[in-house]
């Protein structure tokens, strides 16, 4: 186990966490760099006889060292912005490897995009598909598209993070494609390589995945059958990992599913996941500044901590349960918490309701944090971000150093 006690502390590998905290401060994430390798070997040992790529989706957790590790692996990245452009190509990324997904690409993204030679921009809808067409002629190149299909599955999750229903902004209807897939074809600037969907993120079970697959490869029938052939097929990412008690998804039984269906295509599938290959390696270290005990026993008891919303927007966003851990063992009675941060919102809590032995001073480990934990933090309350560890088996070290007030005002002028 990675993350474990050890002669009473908690552990990343065999690093103690509290060491980390002393020497670098609180707020600060902790990622387990054998932890996401691991979870890499599993997906790729899952997969190893189907023809696939795994473009891991940089939005997940875009630290730089992160990045060149994965890079350094081998794999490809999934992006949504120029700016992970810029961070897979300043990681060592291959940008043959890159899928650039999402329904607003700048002029300027695409530009950079089609420069760089990523493998496949998914266009989103008909308007892009005209725009990567025109900055394509323009830059006399031609640019290597597929186009990503919302195939209509509940992947059933969180409304948030379900993008593969009609309703959502993702993608483009599966009656229209066969159509843009023509006009594609026959747009010099534009060479067709691929079919795209990204149903959704957190799923537990293989059946919206099998779904998706089966309605793209019914597409693919339809796009071939017209004389355009396609060299992969995109099924996006969206694995669920467990927090608590949830299924994760098992990688084995999705691979059983996707082998049988690719089979014989002639295909090769790319996949993007981010949650699956980072969220369980990853802590949020933050220590308990004060104690605020309920003033009658109808009441919360709050343990006041140096994190916030802002370092961990996810529990006040999507109600996200996220496992909370005293670092050492102490002589507190347990009793109930909510944990929460010193940013003014009744809605800054890192965790409700706890039952937790912890005093002032302590430090707690909130868990599963890998994910859209940093990634998603922002600077609201003017807090400067938290740092960044990378932990080896037996050592670490710092990836992204904490911010600074200066930090902070770095970029304004008095106007
Ligand atoms: N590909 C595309 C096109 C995506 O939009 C996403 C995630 C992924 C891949 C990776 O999904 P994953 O494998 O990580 O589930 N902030 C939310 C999650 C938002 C996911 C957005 N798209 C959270 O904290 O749960």
């Amino acid at each position: 186990m990675p993350f474990a006690f050890r002669n009473g502390a908690l552990c990343a590998n065999n690093v103690p966490l509290a060491d980390i905290a002393n020497a670098v401060g609180t707020p600060v994430y902790v990622y387990s760099w054998p932890d996401i390798r691991d979870a890499q070997q599993r997906l790729a040992r899952a997969l190893r006889d189907i023809d696939h790529g795994i473009c891991y989706a940089v939005k997940a957790n875009a630290n730089l060292s992160v990045l060149a590790r994965l890079a350094a692996l081998g794999i490809g990245f999934d992006i949504v912005s120029g700016g992970e452009l810029e961070r897979v190509l300043r990681a060592g990324g291959d940008p043959a490897k890159v899928v650039f997904s999402g329904v607003g690409k700048s002029a300027a993204e695409i530009d950079f995009a089609i420069k760089c030679g990523v493998d496949a921009i998914n266009v989103e809808s008909a308007s892009e598909m005209e725009r990567v067409a025109a900055r394509a002629d323009l830059l006399g190149r031609s640019a290597r598209i597929a186009i990503r299909v919302n195939p209509n599955v509940d992947p059933d999750t969180h409304p948030y993070i379900a993008t593969g229903m009609t309703q959502s902004k993702f993608g483009v209807p599966p009656d229209q494609a066969l159509a843009l897939y023509r006009r594609a074809a026959s747009a010099k600037a534009l060479t067709v390589v691929g079919i795209a969907c990204h149903i959704g993120s957190q799923i537990g079970r293989v059946a919206p995945f099998r779904e998706a697959l089966t309605a793209l490869l019914a597409l693919v029938d339809d796009i071939e059958a017209q004389g355009i052939r396609l060299q992969h097929i995109d099924l996006g990412g969206g694995f669920g990992v467990r927090y608590r008690d949830e299924q994760p998804l098992d990688v084995n039984a999705l691979a059983t599913a996707l082998r049988r269906e690719m089979a014989g295509r002639g295909l090769k599938l790319l996949l993007e996941p981010g949650r699956y290959l980072v969220a369980e390696a990853g802590v949020l270290l933050t220590r308990v500044e004060y104690l605020k005990p309920a003033p009658t026993p109808a009441h919360r008891s709050h343990a006041i901590v140096d994190a916030a919303m802002n370092d961990l927007l996810r529990p006040a966003l999507y109600q996200a349960w996220h496992d909370v851990q005293p670092v050492a063992r102490t002589n507190a009675v347990a009793q109930r918490w909510n944990i929460v941060g010193p940013v003014c919102e009744s809605g800054d809590f890192l965790a409700l309701d706890r039952e937790l032995a912890v005093e002032e001073g302590a430090l707690l480990a909130i868990r599963g944090v890998g994910a859209y934990g940093f990634a998603q933090s922002s600077n609201y309350n003017s807090r400067p971000r938290a740092a960044e560890v990378l932990v080896d088996e037996d050592g670490f070290a710092v990836a992204r150093r904490r911010e600074t007030p200066n930090d902070l005002l770095r970029l304004e002028s008095i106007v």
